[in-house]
């Protein structure tokens, strides 16, 4: 049984856990992308390369429909659109992240909307993507359900996330540099301290690779894979609807 959903200090449930959450990249959106690149040592604009490349074969596709969820600004949306014969939309529940994300993504249709709830039709997409933003929902099996909801039959999730690094090893050396470290380069850089005591948190409570991989299955998900990168820092989930 995996957690509920993301749970940010002092939520008590899941609808201030979601506003907490969206005022919180709202706070970090102006530094996002500086913070981003600086503390994964510009390692996230390989993980994203490689989640295109992953996913080439629909995005050649010139009349598959893609919807990148919790875009923030943008660039995984912009990634995919690089390798894009199909049509690349992008989607976050943050306004000041959607406004970061329009300068990149000029000919990408962008829309306000939460990934739980979102205001499309059912069957309407032939891939989602959801980087780095799945750890973050107030409620993980009514992200996946709705993820299945808006997906055409066998359609495409991905799901880029953090995850816990199977090697013990590099699990201890990873917590200590996400424990001791990332806060306070966080906190110095942005001025938003708070949110980069959440990040090791969040990535903490989160379920591991083959459990996120159970949990896709459950909610009806088929031929579920997932690949490492970076030693397990991240995972790639790739399910079909
Ligand atoms: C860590 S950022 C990731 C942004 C981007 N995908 C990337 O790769 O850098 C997480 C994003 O998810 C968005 N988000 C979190 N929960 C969401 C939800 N329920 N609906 C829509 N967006 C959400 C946040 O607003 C934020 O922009």
């Amino acid at each position: 049984m995996i957690a509920r959903g993301a749970t940010p200090a002092g939520a008590s449930n899941e609808r201030e856990a979601a506003s907490q959450v969206r005022r919180m990249f709202g706070r970090v959106a102006r530094r996002y992308d500086l913070l981003n690149h600086l503390l994964s040592f510009q390692m996230d604009r390989w993980w994203r390369a490689c989640t295109a490349r992953r996913l080439s074969a629909i995005l050649s596709r010139p009349d598959a429909r893609v919807l990148d969820l919790c875009c923030g600004t943008g660039d995984l949306a912009r990634a995919l659109s690089r390798h894009a014969q199909a049509r690349v939309y992008a989607s976050d529940f943050c306004h000041p992240m959607l406004l970061a994300a329009r300068g990149k993504l000029p000919r990408c249709p962008l829309f306000e909307g939460d990934a739980l709830a979102l205001p499309v039709a059912s069957g309407s997409f032939d891939l989602l993507t959801v980087a780095f933003g799945f750890r973050n929902f107030a409620n993980y099996r009514a992200g996946l359900a709705e993820a299945l909801r808006v997906l055409k039959p066998g359609g495409a999730l991905a799901i880029l996330e953090f995850t816990t690094p199977p090697g013990r090893l590099f699990r201890a050396l990873y917590r200590f540099y996400s424990a001791q470290i990332l806060p306070r380069a966080g906190a110095l850089i942005s001025d938003a301290g708070d949110a980069y005591t959440y990040l090791p948190e969040s990535v903490r409570k989160f379920p591991d690779a083959p459990t996120l991989k159970s949990e896709l299955e459950s909610a009806g998900f088929a031929e579920v894979e997932f690949t490492y990168m970076t030693c397990g820092v991240v995972a790639l989930h790739v399910a079909y609807a």
